[in-house]
């Protein structure tokens, strides 16, 4: 019966006879695949079949025949989504316009009836096979693609609601990891429902929060962080929310690939986002460091030693090259040199064993050398540490005139460990000289 029936379905479409032959259909029909074979109107095709039926022939009434040609695909389809698939791809050899309309809208409803509509995965399948289509009504196409959209925002909002960072949500992972391999926009109308959704229930900060556990590629998440950024929402509140949006940016920038997978518009949003010092280092050629009180205390070369001092203003000499470098476990780490400085760095030698004793934390260890030495940075409220790299255990500070030598205003460095107790000396302000000669 059901092979029966497949057959009449092939007929319906006015399919091939090799096409019905390759799938293993007997053609027992050939009579009346012959008059399909002849282009009737769909009126006459329905009248035909349902005589084959021994069914009554229809009124000719003109709604009732789409809305026929529907219930018979409907009812070929019934619920089998694989089989409904094999229905799309017939819909390439129907005869009329009419009756692929028929086959459009009768596979909407029947998806709509089966489970499957509560993966947005399977309306998104629907909705990329129709798209191959030229001939599908666009009103469909819309009903199709909204309803994907909702689906997907509503998928997405669990793991909003939940409290723990470790629970997992293997069915918005897959739809997440579907997403990979369709444009952008999708994700952009997806979350554009999310956030209305989740931000009329859930306060700010902790959908920020909660973005932060989310699993992504780094380009959804870098959308999906920047697209929050811009909600109203998120305008009117506090630091605490602001802070917390930057941690993931910055979170984001200390993933291994982010320079390579996300492209550069994005990236670029990304830095905007951040405060201005995080951003130059991200995106000037150079940069002056100074004082963040005094602005007429830069960093570079002593004027006799090849220590490094705070000294006045002075964009030539104060201007270093940024280089820009992950360490082995890919956190963001940086160097600076000086081409004025004849090409160099600005480094700190390894503290000797035991320099700093109980009484004495201060080193003077800092140079203008030739080798490249990486610095970490930390960001703090009004400015932003240097950490040595290297070991992360000494920062670079300076302005304690008791550690100056008549000119020369060194700077030093501490135990990093010390660092919130002498936040003033040790952090400091960045300036954009992309433009210094
Ligand atoms: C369908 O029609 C074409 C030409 O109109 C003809 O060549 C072909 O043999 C017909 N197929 C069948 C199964 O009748
Ligand atoms: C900012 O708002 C959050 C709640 O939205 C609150 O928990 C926090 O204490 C506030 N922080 C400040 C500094 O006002
Ligand atoms: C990274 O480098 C540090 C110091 O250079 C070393 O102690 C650590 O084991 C390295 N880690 C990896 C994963 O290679
Ligand atoms: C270190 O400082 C403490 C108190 O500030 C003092 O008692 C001690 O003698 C000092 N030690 C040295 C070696 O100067
Ligand atoms: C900046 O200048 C102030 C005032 O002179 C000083 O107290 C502070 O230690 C200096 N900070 C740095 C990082 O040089």
């Amino acid at each position: 019966m059901a092979t029966l029936s497949f057959t009449w379905l092939l007929l319906l479409l006015g399919l091939q006879y090799s096409f019905a032959a390759d799938h293993n259909i007997q053609n027992t029909e050939s009579k009346i695949l012959s008059i399909l074979n002849a282009s009737f109107p769909v009126q006459e095709l329905l009248y035909h079949i349902d005589v084959w039926r021994n069914d009554a022939p229809l009124a000719g009434v003109e709604h009732t025949v789409s809305s026929n040609l529907e219930s018979v695909i409907r009812s070929e389809v019934a619920g089998d989504w694989e089989r409904g698939k094999l229905v799309l791809q017939f819909a390439n050899q129907a005869r009329t316009v009419q009756l692929k309309e028929a086959i459009y809208t009768a596979l909407w409803k029947e998806l709509q009836q089966t489970k499957q509509i509560y993966d947005p995965s399977k309306i998104l399948d629907f909705y990329e096979q129709l798209s191959v289509h030229t001939d599908v009504p666009l009103e469909l196409m819309d009903l199709v693609y909204t309803a994907f959209i909702h689906r997907s925002a509503q998928l997405l909002e669990a793991p909003f609601h939940t409290g723990s960072p470790d629970a997992t949500f293997p069915l918005v992972n897959s739809l997440v990891q579907r997403l990979t391999f369709s444009t952008l926009d999708y994700l952009r109308d997806i979350l554009e429902v999310l956030y209305d959704a989740v931000l009329a229930l859930e306060t700010p900060l902790s959908v920020v929060e909660r973005l932060s556990y989310f699993t992504a590629s780094l380009t959804q998440l870098a959308l999906a962080n920047l697209q929050l950024l811009d909600r109203e929402e998120l305008k009117s509140t506090n630091v605490t929310v602001q802070q917390a949006l930057q941690a993931n940016l910055r979170h984001l920038l200390e993933q291994p690939g982010f320079e390579q997978e996300v492209e550069a518009t994005l990236r670029a949003e990304i830095y905007a986002s951040l405060p201005k010092e995080e951003q130059l280092l991200y995106t000037a050629r150079k940069v002056c460091i100074r004082n963040v009180t005094d602005p007429s205390a830069y960093i570079y070369e002593c004027p006799q030693t090849y220590l490094i001092c705070s000294n006045p203003a002075d964009q030539k000499k104060a201007a270093y090259f940024i280089q820009r470098g992950h360490s082995n476990d890919s956190r963001p780490q940086f160097a600076f040199y000086s081409a004025f400085w004849r090409n160099r760095y600005i480094l700190m030698e390894p503290a000797s064993v035991g320099a700093y004793s109980a009484n004495h934390s201060i080193t003077k260890n800092v140079y203008s050398r030739v080798n490249i030495n990486w610095w970490r940075v930390e960001y703090g409220i009004d400015g932003f540490s240097l950490i040595d790299a290297a070991t992360e255990k000494s920062v670079l500070c300076g302005g304690d005139p008791s550690h100056w030598d008549g000119e020369e205003h060194h700077v030093y460095t501490r135990r990093a460990t010390e660092l919130a107790a002498h936040r003033g000396e040790c952090t400091w302000s960045l300036e954009d000289c992309s433009d210094a000669a």
